[in-house]
């Protein structure tokens, strides 16, 4: 069986040593004989190397492994390249929440203003990576989980036309999950979906099973009835996550047509999400004394003690899906996957160059979307909103111009006014000096 040569961008990264549990869970049908963790930090690749020094050893002989701050020996002579930064790190997280909390608006990572200044700071980073790895691996594969993810696609789309670039993201499949389990199923995908929407926000119309029944009519009244099932995998199953899985039911109740993507709720309830976070203590703070602290204080425990064994279960991001979307293109496998693509008619009344998140067969060359067909009303009128918001980031980016950034932040569902836009704007222009392009 042919074997693959991965490197992992931000392989400093907390959510690392899922993806490398992941991988080598399924080393049977998707082999490695090269896994590389690139980062520029070369403390943070050995905190996570020392972390993962169990998991490294299964990997087997056969397979070589090491790590680099260096792009050209990161990217020479590989096939996949796995990319999950976070240009700012957490403190530019935490500003992103804070500031849209001071001036009323939801504080989150990849909604509103907070997700638009981290796609204004992501856009560079990732055209970084991609320039490097085009110079060093021009034909290899780009799987990019790096957020916010429908800015970053639109923008990898404008220049690079996203050749053997692939944008994705874990939450539908976690969400699915929980899905399956609601109806004694096992895995994310014994359900095959139809989905529409852009990343982090969409909806499911149907959920096959394996005999060919659509089981969402079933899967709707028992959440009405007991909500969703909270999170079966390890990253979404944190306590400060709770809030987001019992919010499904006020959605689905309040909006009974289909099953919503739960970052729904920053967009349909962003007052009663706003008057629910702590703009002194936001996401961002959870995360740094959470799976950030417990890195350093395993690998610390580990130095004491050379026997102690470390808790992998703490930083178990949900890797098995890129793992997954690879298998697909490595052996063209066709797997229908939800995944982000050139729209292209697949949602007809959006733009053909909409970047859209439909189920997609991937194959070799990449996905292949699905055609969705007509949406209602309700769900095009805010897509149209959302996806005018997220083109307008990335025009202000091309052409640095002000004037965009202000009117994709006042187009935002999560936004109230222009004038809170504008302050909003104002203070993030400071505190992102440095990461975001002069603005004109
Ligand atoms: C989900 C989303 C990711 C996002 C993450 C944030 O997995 O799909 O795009 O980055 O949640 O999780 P966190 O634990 O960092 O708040
Ligand atoms: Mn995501």
């Amino acid at each position: 069986m042919k074997a693959f040569k991965v490197v992992i961008v931000g392989g400093g990264s907390s959510h690392t040593p899922g993806i490398i549990d992941s991988l080598i869970a399924n080393l049977d049908r998707f082999p490695l004989k090269k896994l590389v963790l690139y980062d520029i930090d070369q403390d943070r690749l050995d905190l996570v190397e020392k972390l993962c020094s169990s998991l490294i050893a299964k990997l087997g002989t056969d397979c070589e492994f090491f790590t680099t701050t260096s792009p050209e020996k990161a990217y020479t002579d590989i096939d996949f390249v796995f990319a999950q930064v976070r240009q700012g790190g957490l403190k530019m997280r935490e500003q992103d929440e804070k500031i849209c909390l001071r001036h009323g608006v939801v504080g989150q990572e990849t909604c509103g203003p907070g997700g638009m200044a981290y796609g204004l700071r992501s856009i560079p980073a990732v055209f970084k990576i991609i320039d490097d790895v085009r110079t060093y691996a021009p034909e290899a594969w780009i799987i990019n989980y790096s957020n916010p993810a429908a800015i970053v696609a639109e923008a990898t789309r404008r220049k690079y036309n996203n050749y053997k670039i692939l944008n994705i993201c874990d939450m539908p499949v976690a969400i699915q999950l929980s899905f399956s389990k609601m109806l004694n199923l096992e895995k994310y995908n014994d359900l095959e979906p139809t989905y529409f929407g852009l990343n982090h926000f969409g909806w499911w119309t149907h959920l096959y099973d394996k005999e060919g029944n659509d089981r969402m009519p079933e899967l709707k009244e028992k959440i009405l009835q007991f909500g969703l099932a909270a999170s079966h995998d390890k990253h979404h199953s944190d306590p400060s996550w709770a809030h987001t899985w019992q919010n499904f039911k006020e959605i689905l109740t309040d909006y009974p047509d289909f099953l919503p993507n739960t970052y729904l709720q920053y967009y349909l309830y962003s007052k009663d999400c706003m008057e629910d976070m702590d703009p002194n203590y936001t996401r961002a703070n959870m995360v740094m004394d959470g799976r950030e602290k417990e890195m350093y204080d395993q690998v610390k425990k580990l130095d004491e003690n050379e026997n102690f064994e470390v808790n992998l279960n703490l930083f178990n991001a949900f890797g098995d899906f890129i793992v997954d979307v690879a298998e697909s293109i490595a052996f063209n496998k066709k797997e229908k996957l939800l995944v982000i693509v050139e729209n292209n008619g697949s949602i007809p009344q959006l733009p053909n160059d909409a970047m859209v998140e439909v189920p997609c067969y991937v194959r070799a060359w990449g996905p292949e979307a699905t055609v969705i067909g007509p949406i209602p009303t309700f769900h095009l009128g805010m897509l149209q909103q959302q996806l005018a918001s997220e083109k307008l980031l990335v025009d202000a980016y091309f052409e640095n111009s002000y004037q965009k950034v202000l009117e994709a932040f006042t187009m935002n569902k999560t936004v109230p006014s222009g004038k809170i836009a504008r302050e909003i704007l104002d203070e993030m222009i400071i505190a992102n000096k440095g990461y975001w392009p002069e603005l004109k």
